[in-house]
């Protein structure tokens, strides 16, 4: 049978592509981070309130990028670079979407606008990363290699994600409702087509590694397509809507340790 799970489970259990996936995942994240820690440093007067949450919002996506490296690392094995068209966070900065990184490589602080496209963009990919983990977090939470891992990334990508539903919501309040609109639907549109090539990508990459027969590449690259059908067709829409979370604050504070990996 095809599912999640099984996928997953024959990803995790051969060296070659669980070290593949745990590089592209690695990357990711780390990228994540040095983007929000430039993103701190380079807010606005106006908004300096919100400065200490990026911060912790990138320390967390760099202790996610610690904690991929580490569950190589147990496993005795080192990173592989990620191939250019798995790389999500790069398709989507060449796709205009987020924050350009000549900007955030300056030292120009940024616009309200810009820290609301920052905001957007995490709305879109945060809902992303953490369906991603609660899938995650549903069959393999107890795994004894990746489970705690697991639940901990999971447990930081939902806080993110309430963080950006509230922090756009203020902003919303305050007068920005029709930029962040247009702005979370350009983000969504485009992401979605990212994340179907980048899927497409991955998947023909573990294929090879793991010696999948044509009519199994060909059965999941037509899901894959199914699943973009599905959101281009209105799926989107639930990654744009705002709404207050049950946690507020949710980056109020330092970030959460990691001591057993890194
Ligand atoms: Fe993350
Ligand atoms: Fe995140």
């Amino acid at each position: 049978m095809l599912s999640a799970k099984s996928l997953f489970q024959e990803i995790l259990d051969n060296d070659e592509s669980f070290r593949l996936f745990c590089s592209i995942a690695a990357s990711g994240e780390s990228q994540g981070g040095w983007e929000n820690a430039r993103i701190a440093a380079l807010v606005p007067a106006g908004e300096r309130a919100l400065a200490p949450k990026i911060t912790r919002h990138g320390a967390d996506e760099d202790k996610h990028g610690r904690i991929f490296d580490a569950l190589m690392k147990k496993r005795g094995l080192d990173p592989v670079p990620v191939p250019p068209e798995t790389d999500y966070t790069m398709l989507l900065e060449k796709r205009g979407i987020g924050l350009a990184h000549a900007k955030l490589e300056g030292d120009e602080p940024l616009t309200v606008q810009d820290v609301i496209t920052y905001l957007a963009h995490s709305r879109v990919t945060e809902q992303r990363a953490a369906d991603q983990m609660e899938m995650l977090r549903k069959h393999f939470a107890d795994h004894p290699a990746v489970g705690k891992a697991v639940r901990m990334i999971s447990h930081d990508e939902d806080n993110h994600l309430a963080y950006t539903h509230e922090e756009l919501l203020r902003f919303v309040a305050a007068g920005h409702g029709r930029f962040i609109q247009r702005t979370l639907r350009d983000c969504a549109l485009a992401e979605i087509r990212v994340y179907r090539n980048v899927s497409l990508a991955v998947m023909a990459h573990m294929g090879r590694i793991l010696g999948w027969p044509r009519a199994k590449s060909t059965l999941l690259a037509a899901g894959i397509h199914a699943m973009y059908a599905y959101e281009r067709s209105g799926g989107w829409r639930t990654m744009v809507s705002l709404r207050m979370p049950e946690r507020l604050n949710a980056l109020g504070g330092p970030t959460t340790a990691a001591p057993e990996f890194a």
